[in-house]
């Protein structure tokens, strides 16, 4: 991620996350679950303006994208308890700072879909007021902070556009991804709690595989590439919610290699073969009704 000067403000765009295979391992004593999973960073964001302030402050305004009025039905926290206001109070508590922050978020990513969006958003505000107040922190340092506050965040802070997860999801080893992969995402109209679908799963001892294969990513060999999607949250969440079997039948209706739900849902995606073609499938859905469709690329 980025962090952009601004006159006086810094602004960080937070990409969402698919995760290619997810096997969840077992449950852990602390009540998570073990997890491998292979995620990559897509091209559909939201925006984190950070600016100084005068006081000790920390004013936080979400704003969701304008006209989507699916988005508006999404119940994103709108104070204190947003990822982004936790992770500016957890970020003064570890280093003694007492500055304030004006923080704006515009909200693209739908909430309770899957795709990291409160964790991304965390990791840019991390990234942004190290810099707004000159903490100097290193990325271990974000890191370690970032996995106090979700799972998902230290993948987020580091520089890399695909990586396998491991432990709850925060002990990260990148990997080379040369091609850019595209892909179409739906969000059913309803969304699920990651808590809900994890209580629901049944962890199984042994991992599918790492998912697809590196190799085959990076050859553009994407039959073999989406026979190997998986995600073991995704019977679970389909008993939770039957919009998600929908939605996944509607990407397989269109011709979507390997439809398949990104982490605890309900988010789904299939890959597609050209950009153009995505945009073609995006349109289509859209056409049927499905009022939140993404074309988007991999994308550091
Ligand atoms: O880490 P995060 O706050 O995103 O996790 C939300 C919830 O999802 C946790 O409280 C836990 O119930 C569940 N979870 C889990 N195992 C993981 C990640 C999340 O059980 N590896």
């Amino acid at each position: 991620m980025l962090v952009k000067q601004r006159g006086y403000s810094l602004v960080v765009d937070a990409p969402a996350k698919l995760n290619l295979s997810l096997d969840v391992l077992g449950k852990r004593s602390d009540g998570y679950h073990e997890l491998e999973t292979l995620m990559v960073r897509v091209g559909l964001y939201d925006t984190l303006r950070v600016s100084p302030l005068e006081t000790d402050r920390i004013d936080f305004l979400c704003r969701r994208s304008a006209g989507s009025r699916a988005q508006n039905r999404d119940a994103v926290p709108l104070g204190d308890d947003n990822l982004v206001v936790r992770a500016a109070r957890l970020l003064r508590e570890e280093t003694g700072c007492s500055q304030g922050a004006r923080i704006e978020l515009f909200k693209r990513i739908p909430s309770e879909s899957g795709l990291g969006g409160a964790s991304s958003d965390a990791a840019a505000a991390l990234l942004a007021l190290n810099r707004l107040w000159k903490l100097e922190l290193s990325l271990e340092q974000l890191q370690r902070i970032g996995g106090t506050l979700g799972s998902d965040v230290p993948f987020f802070l580091f520089q890399t556009v695909a990586a396998l997860c491991r432990g709850r999801g925060e002990v990260v080893e990148p990997v080379p991804l040369s091609q850019t992969l595209h892909f179409v995402i739906a969000r059913p109209q309803s969304g699920l709690s990651t808590a809900d679908v994890y209580r629901e799963c049944e962890p199984s001892a042994v991992a599918k595989g790492t998912g697809p294969r590196i190799d085959a990513l990076n050859d553009g060999r994407l039959q073999q590439v989406a026979q190997r999607f998986h995600n073991a949250l995704q019977a679970p969440a389909e008993r939770l919610n039957p919009e998600v079997s929908r939605t996944l039948s509607q990407l397989a209706r269109h011709r979507l290699l390997g439809p398949t739900m990104s982490g605890s849902g309900t988010a789904c995606f299939g890959i597609s073969i050209s950009r153009r073609q995505a945009l073609t499938v995006a349109a289509r859905l859209r056409a049927a009704g499905n009022d939140r469709v993404y074309a988007v690329e991999s994308r550091p």
